[in-house]
């Protein structure tokens, strides 16, 4: 019976010598190839300037009398009666046009609400028999920690989506069923309540690009 010899140790060892040697080369030959930059350059990476920070921000630009009373800051602006008269209402006083004229001790105030200033009456929100409460449609007094109830008395949809987290911001959870886990932003953390248009906005720049195009890809981009 004719056997085939058996691999001696010694012929597997020279194998893979000369696997490592040839290996070894061939790595060589690749660094040798690697440092004459045969491939080209990746453009080296700009420096990318982080974005201001003032576009992160998530706290909202008003502080409503809630927001006052929690952080304990001056609240003397709803000291209403450390200047007016109880049981004498202030008198509203309109110029010629028709404008409402704000008085220098409420020159903070800028009279705005609505495209033709149909809501500028102080008392269509404020009560004039007690000018520490607020004053609903329906003849309902409320706080001023209760604006949104004032609000949505003459803006019934919006207060209805507002409601449903559908206008204005919802945080914490979308189920409305885990009462106290989710909060909602008041009315008056984004509309200023006498002049509630929102301004404008300066808008966030758009996303970088990590390297930046060099002038000749962009022109060979664009037709
Ligand atoms: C620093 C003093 C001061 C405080 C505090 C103050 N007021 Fe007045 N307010 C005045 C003066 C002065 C006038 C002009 C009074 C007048 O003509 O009789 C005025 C006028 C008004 C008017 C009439 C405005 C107009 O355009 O004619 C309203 C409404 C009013 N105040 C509401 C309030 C309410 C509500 C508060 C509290 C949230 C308040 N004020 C707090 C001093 C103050
Ligand atoms: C659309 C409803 C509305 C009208 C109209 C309105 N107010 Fe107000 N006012 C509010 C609400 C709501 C607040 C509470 C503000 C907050 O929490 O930011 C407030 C706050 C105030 C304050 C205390 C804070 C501050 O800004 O000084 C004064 C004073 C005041 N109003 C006076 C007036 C006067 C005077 C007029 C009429 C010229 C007027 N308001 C018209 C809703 C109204
Ligand atoms: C007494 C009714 C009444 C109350 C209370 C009231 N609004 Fe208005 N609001 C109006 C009217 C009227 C307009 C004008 C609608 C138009 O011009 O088409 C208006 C317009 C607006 C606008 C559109 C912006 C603009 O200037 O045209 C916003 C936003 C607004 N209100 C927010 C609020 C907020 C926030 C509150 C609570 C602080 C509030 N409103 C309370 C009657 C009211
Ligand atoms: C998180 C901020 C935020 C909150 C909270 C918020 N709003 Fe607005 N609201 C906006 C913005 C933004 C617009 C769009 C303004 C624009 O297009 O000029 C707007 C628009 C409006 C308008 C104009 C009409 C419309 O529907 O487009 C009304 C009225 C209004 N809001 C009422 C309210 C009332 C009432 C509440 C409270 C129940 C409220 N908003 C809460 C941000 C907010």
């Amino acid at each position: 019976m004719a056997t085939s010899p058996q691999p001696g140790p010694g012929d597997g060892v020279a194998r893979t010598n000369l696997l490592l040697g040839g290996l070894t080369l061939v790595f060589f030959a690749l660094a040798g190839l690697l440092t004459k930059n045969l491939w080209g350059h990746l453009a080296p990476k700009q420096n990318i300037p982080l974005v201001d920070r003032k576009f992160l921000e998530t706290t909202p630009w008003r502080q409503t009398y809630a927001d006052l009373v929690k952080a304990k800051e001056d609240l003397s602006d709803y000291d209403c009666y450390g200047c007016h008269e109880k049981n004498k209402p202030p008198p509203i006083r309109y110029d010629a046009n028709q404008k409402i004229v704000i008085p220098k001790e409420h020159s903070d105030i800028v009279m705005g609400h609505g495209s033709h200033d149909r809501n500028n009456n102080c008392f269509n929100c404020h009560n004039e028999a007690n000018l520490l409460t607020l004053q609903v449609r329906d003849g309902r007094q409320v706080g001023f920690d209760n604006i949104p109830q004032l609000c949505g008395s003459c803006h019934g949809p919006t207060y209805r989506d507002w409601e449903a987290g559908a206008h204005g911001r919802i945080s914490g959870s979308w189920d409305h069923t885990k009462e106290g886990q989710f909060t909602r932003l008041s009315c008056a953390n984004c509309h200023n309540p006498h002049a509630p248009r929102i301004p404008t906005r300066e808008p966030a720049p758009p996303p970088h690009p990590l390297r930046v195009p060099t002038p000749a890809a962009e022109s060979a981009a664009t037709p």
